[in-house]
């Protein structure tokens, strides 16, 4: 067991491989944070709460209760009961006062681990669980905290149960909260905003609140349900870093207060701005469940901990080779015909493209992005052979059908509007707010949902359709349902987000073959909910490869490049005008899941030929993109040179990516020093055939060499050749 309840001491204890979590009971009833960091193996720390130092202590109890209350790590913060730093919980009851609090009950260990009831999570029998218990004796909070054996992992989430009588309403129930001395601690987040997802943001930790968030109904462009508290001397592959990455993909919080004695405050979960929840008697509700990582070995130990997590234990069908697409959206827009896309497939398939995916206007009457979204019927002026048709000409050519939908919208413009304009996700009172000229459906309603899954299923059902590109272009403003009654309405957003999951879960089910590929405008609503059921994610609508690597850099740091939708596409790429070569826009994208996005047949022939060459590598080194460990060697954050490299499991072989951001004159690249290859393993580099130990790339380097001009990059791939005995030459 890697869990231990130590009754007597009042402590519980959780181990992983290298990191330890502590929760020690402050007099035998108040449940306080002591330690997460390097393992250690005692559990005699009691002493670290300092509770025989006056004046904040139990023995001058209850004279100083709201003292004690205001200083104490608590495990699991209630509000308004004396802890003016960030709440974890806030319960109002039908006296409409909030009062709550968390008296430690019980603890229970047991192995492996429960499943969240309607929620994604991570999974696995290799793990053990304490569940803890909290009350008043009205309401339970129940504590589960798991520790997974070989990774430095450790899970929570919240469940709270109505005991009493009485209703309840939850107006807050965040999913963790972590507390550590704050020594010179830095914040790091993703930030951004639309083509420009997941950033790498840090700064200083200063007095207060700071922090991210979404009140977006989606993680969004904006934020990333995702904090992490770095030391002061911690860099990419040194220092501790403290993470929390919440699996859930609505609005939420990820905040982290420094408080008048210099401790850490960090929480994440579910934002309590838009939410509220009417919790009956006997009820229970289940906030999302949020990983948590300690690494001692910098950025790098905490990206390795997440990608082998995320394999393993979050994604299905991770390891299943992804094909090789090609998408229209960039090549036509609305603007397309059976023919024009065949021409294009017809073109790609001769280069071993495997997949053409049908993108947004082939429905209704979508010649713009202004009607259609509802009416989920072939649009036979440009399909007069219908989906059907389209996939046994694909067919033909070797090439599946794959097809995009945004299934939780909905067009003025459409007969489903017309049928039903009370489908629509708003207030009684205002006249909803459109974008991108549509409306958001009202996901809470089941005959929505319903509606949808036989729209959903029916599409499916109609041609051979192996991949679905499942797009949401739009955040939920106007949150109200006309199916809900007053008091529910804070529960719209959350219920959205469940309604969501089912039918991706039903779509995993009843097409267990069907490639799910999640999308929100780009990397909207990348986060770890929506891997549970879709393994790979759209990246970005950025396709530009410079500015692609900030984004590809912010969302390989917490995410597996499997999971990593990235495409070539024409250029000048539409977002910056930027010209870059084709040899750098393919050597970015094949650092996810590669494909195109461009009209193969406008190709100059120069390019055209590149194609075959570039789907042939890729699908060579495919297995090690998917499963091996990815190292970050330099970032064009900090230098003219972002690098990246992939190694297998057992170190036989790796590939590096180098792209030079700007040519200069009279510089020569340094050789780039390579990480995680066996020291006495000699490798060969595939293009030029030399030979390097190991030990030598990784403390000397490689030798990089660039084409002429700006933007150029290098992909180098490396094999065994054959091992040296450590001191040999
Ligand atoms: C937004 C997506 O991110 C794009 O890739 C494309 O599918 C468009 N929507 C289509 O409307």
């Amino acid at each position: 067991m890697s869990i231990i309840y130590d009754h007597e001491r009042g402590i519980i204890k959780l181990d992983t491989p290298r990191t330890s979590y502590i929760m020690a009971l402050a007099d035998g009833k108040w449940l306080g944070h002591i330690y997460y960091g390097p393992r250690v193996e005692s559990s005699d720390v009691v002493w670290v709460l300092e509770l025989d130092r006056r004046p904040f202590t139990p023995d001058t109890l209850p004279r100083e209760a709201a003292s004690f209350a205001d200083c104490f790590p608590w495990e699991y913060p209630v509000a308004n009961d004396g802890d003016f730093r960030l709440p974890c919980l806030a319960v109002r009851n039908t006296a409409g006062q909030t009062a709550c609090r968390a008296v430690f009950r019980s603890a229970e260990i047991m192995a492996g681990k429960p499943a969240l009831d309607g929620l994604p999570a991570t999974f696995g029998e290799d793990c053990d669980t304490v569940k803890i218990v909290l009350s008043d004796g009205s309401v339970d909070a129940e504590l589960y905290y798991t520790a997974f054996h070989g990774l430095d992992v450790i899970t929570r989430s919240v469940r709270i149960v109505n005991r009493s009588d009485n209703r309840v309403w939850l107006d807050r129930a965040l999913s963790t909260c972590l507390h550590l001395p704050c020594e010179d601690t830095r914040l790091l987040t993703l930030s951004g905003s639309w083509a420009r997802e997941h950033i790498m943001t840090t700064r200083e930790i200063g007095h207060g609140i700071q922090g991210c968030g979404s009140t977006r109904g989606i993680g969004g462009h904006q934020d990333h349900p995702f904090l992490a508290l770095l030391s002061a001397d911690a860099t990419q592959y040194s220092g501790e870093v403290w993470a929390m990455h919440l699996i859930w993909s609505g609005s939420f919080t990820a905040q982290v207060e420094r408080d008048q004695f210099d401790g850490l405050r960090a929480v994440i979960g579910i934002h309590p701005d838009t939410f509220c929840w009417q919790l009956e008697p006997g009820d229970a509700f289940q906030a999302p469940e949020a990983v948590l990582t300690y690494s001692g070995s910098g950025l790098e130990g905490m990206t390795h901990t997440l990608h082998d997590l995320y394999r393993a234990h979050l994604i299905r069908d991770v390891k299943k080779l992804r094909p090789v697409l090609i998408n229209n959206w960039e090549a036509t827009f609305f603007d397309f015909d059976e023919n024009k896309l065949l021409n294009i497939a017809r073109e790609a398939s001769k280069h071993g493209v495997d997949l053409f995916v049908l993108d947004d206007g082939w429905f209704g009457t979508r010649d713009t992005d202004s009607g259609s979204l509802g009416d989920w019927t072939v649009d036979r002026r440009k399909l007069p052979n219908g989906l059907d048709g389209l996939a046994r000409r694909l067919d033909e050519m070797g090439m599946g059908l794959g097809l995009w939908m945004e299934p939780e919208m909905i067009s003025t413009n459409s007969n489903l509007y017309r049928t039903h304009p009370d489908w629509v996700m708003r207030t009684a009172s205002e006249e909803p707010l459109l974008c991108r000229d549509q409306y958001v459906l009202d996901l809470s309603r089941s005959e929505v949902e319903e509606y949808l899954w036989s729209r959903i299923a029916e599409t499916l059902r109609s041609a051979p359709i192996r991949y679905l590109k499942w797009d949401m272009n739009r955040p939920l403003t106007n949150l109200g349902s006309a199916a809900l009654p007053p008091d529910r309405q804070g529960e719209v957003s959350y219920r959205y987000v469940l309604a969501l999951y089912r039918l991706q879960e039903r779509l995993r089910r009843e097409f267990p073959d069907l490639l799910l590929e999640n999308c929100c405008s780009g990397g909207g609503r990348f986060d770890p909910g929506m891997l549970y059921f879709s393994p790979q994610i759209w990246c970005s609508d950025d396709n530009d490869a410079v500015e692609r690597l900030a984004i590809q850099e912010g969302t390989a740091l917490l995410y597996p490049l499997s999971t990593i939708g990235a495409h070539v596409s024409a250029c000048p790429s539409g977002i910056v005008n930027r010209i870059t070569p084709l040899t750098t826009r393919a050597a970015v994208a094949m650092a996810g899941t590669f494909g195109y996005e461009l009209d193969a047949t406008k190709l100059p022939a120069e390019e055209l030929a590149q194609l075959s060459e570039q789907v042939a590598q890729y699908k060579s080194f495919q297995p090690l993109l998917q499963n091996g460990d990815y190292y970050r060697l330099s970032s064009a954050r900090e230098s003219n040179l972002d690098a990246w490299m992939i190694v297998c499991h057992d170190k036989g072989e790796a590939v590096i990516t180098a792209v030079r951001i700007l040519a200069q004159p009279n510089v020569r690249p340094r050789p780039l020093r390579l990480r995680g290859l066996d020291p006495n393993i000699v490798y060969q580099d595939k293009s030029s055939h030399k030979h390097y130990r190991g030990d030598v790339l990784m403390n000397i380097g490689f030798p990089l060499s660039f084409e002429e001009g700006d933007f150029q990059s290098t992909v180098v791939e490396l094999k065994k050749v054959g091992q040296k005995m450590k001191h040999s030459p």
